[in-house]
């Protein structure tokens, strides 16, 4: 394993270390470039002056009402986000959740030196049809190494939200292929389905979780129910909305009502796929995420899982596991569901974020049989699968799903200690590895409480209507954990 000395520091840092401004002490990350040894914030305010005059600049073409501060990608490193403003955070939030190995590590940054690879980030293929000749063993080495145990089938995509939503219209040609069996398309079902008209076109469903979020584009929409802002104005399909299990922490005191909750939201599902049958809008899929992410880290248990997975196998409903945000090792296994111990495969798993390409995973059976049914222009992106590869080596060699068992443990039970110190504010430490989440009073003090962290050098972020996430990179180590506590005690003792 290489370290990184102090004259090894990328060119963007060598400022700080001739008039070094900041005191910074830096620290060596394993393998990842050298980080500050804790947060420094200069600025009063989080967006500060040159965040806010860019602000006002890319005002004047987008909207920006989402944007936090502007970050210096030149500058940040490891576990540390750069702004312009020289606010150095400890990033706990890590791009909603999306960036494995901190940033400008090394080993990523190496990459780009290969010609080869230059040749793949710039010759950008249509993969459908012109992929490289490496995309077939690429796909079985990097892809097929992490399915998820008995799916041996992937469709690449961009996002995760056009993953879920090509996901459905798999799941429908799926659905519909079990009722024509071999015969061919009539020439009704051809015709109707150019004016969006049964049965070319069915009534098909797919049943979703209230507080779901599987994305942004129409059919995914349809399915997420996190926050009227995404929805409103947008039209929906009629498709069936079941209620997610809404736990009593913790949980080891509560199992007896934990458990009547599972058993009533599972009858919603049945119940609400009854109905919909009878509505004469099947349920062909089921789509769920393992923690729901958006919509508050809403935890439900293995049990729930396993005895959803029946409820899909006996209504014929496949079952679609959205791993867009859990996928990728941030609960201490690669997959969130592999906690659940299913009895078998799911039939689709969605990922996204941390992979660096989109797409799912599912089984032959999913394979639509006709060509540019499930298709479209870039298909994944070969220059991703570059920096996946070089990801998954270094979460291998350096045991980074054990890192945040151990740092996740560090965080956890600091959070519960914190919840005992101060009852009035936090609540509900919930989470695995270190895809964890606290409940804070009210969404006042949950604001708050976001806001000043960051001025004391922590970024997190929020979700659901109370709730604080902590997303960090797999290379979150214990010390980092530390800082984290450290800081968040001091904010609580503030209010
Ligand atoms: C569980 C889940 N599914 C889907 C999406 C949508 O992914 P994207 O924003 O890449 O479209 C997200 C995004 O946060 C997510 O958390």
């Amino acid at each position: 394993m290489r370290f990184f000395g102090l004259n090894m520091l990328p060119k963007a840092h060598t400022h700080i270390r001739k008039c070094n401004i900041f005191q910074l002490n830096f620290v060596k990350q394993y393998s990842t470039t050298l980080e500050p040894k804790e947060p420094v914030v200069l600025s009063k305010t989080i967006p500060g002056p040159k965040s806010t005059d860019l602000k006002t600049q890319l005002g004047a073409v987008q909207s920006t009402g989402t944007v936090q501060f502007f970050a210096d990608y030149e500058k940040s490193t490891g576990n540390y986000i750069f702004d312009v403003d020289g606010n150095i955070l400890l990033d706990v939030y890590t791009q909603i959740s999306s960036v494995p190995l901190g940033y400008n590590h090394p080993r990523l940054l190496n990459l780009f030196k290969d010609d080869k690879n230059i040749k793949t980030l710039i010759n950008r293929p249509a993969l459908g049809v012109f992929p490289g000749k490496e995309w077939p063993e690429k796909l079985q080495s990097i892809l097929m190494n992490i399915a998820p145990k008995g799916l041996n089938k992937i469709t690449t995509m961009m996002c995760g939200s056009c993953s879920n939503e090509n996901a459905f219209k798999s799941i429908f040609i799926w659905y519909q292929n079990k009722l024509r069996g071999s015969t061919a398309f009539t020439a009704e079902e051809m015709n109707s389905c150019m004016i969006n008209m049964p049965p070319g076109a069915p009534n098909l469903s797919i049943l979703s979780f209230k507080g779901a979020f599987h994305g942004r584009t129409l059919g995914a929409l349809s399915t997420t129910h996190s926050k009227y802002i995404h929805k409103i104005d947008v039209p929906s399909f009629d498709w069936p909305i079941a209620s997610f299990p809404q736990y009593k922490y913790p949980l080891e005191e509560n199992i007896a009502e934990n458990k009547k909750e599972d058993e009533r939201c599972l009858g919603e599902v049945q119940s609400l796929i009854d109905l919909y049958n009878t509505k004469g809008k099947p349920v062909a899929g089921v789509i769920v995420e393992p923690i729901q992410s958006e919509g508050g880290d809403n935890e439900a248990s293995p049990e729930f899982f396993r005895a959803l997975q029946k409820i899909c196998k006996k209504n014929g409903a496949a079952l679609l596991i959205d791993e867009v945000q859990t996928g990728g090792g941030s609960t201490g296994k690669f997959w969130c569901h592999e906690h659940f111990n299913l009895e078998f495969p799911p039939d689709v798993v969605t990922f996204s974020k941390k992979l660096q390409l989109g797409g799912y995973f599912h089984s032959d059976d999913f394979v639509p049989k006709e060509p540019y049914r499930i298709f479209n222009t870039w298909m994944g992106d070969p220059g991703k699968i570059i920096l996946l590869e070089e990801i998954l080596k270094v979460i291998n060699e350096e045991k980074l799903l054990e890192n945040v068992n151990l740092a996740g443990k560090v965080l956890k039970d600091g959070l519960i200690n914190l919840e005992k110190e101060f009852p009035h504010l936090l609540n509900s430490t919930r989470g695995r590895g270190t895809f964890l989440a606290v409940n804070c009073c009210n969404t006042k003090v949950r604001d708050l409480l976001v806001n000043t962290l960051k001025l004391h050098g922590v970024q997190t972020g929020g979700c659901g209507e109370i709730s604080i996430r902590f997303r960090p990179a797999l290379i979150f180590r214990e010390h980092h954990a530390n800082i984290v506590l450290d800081r968040f005690r001091t904010v609580l003792k503030t209010l």
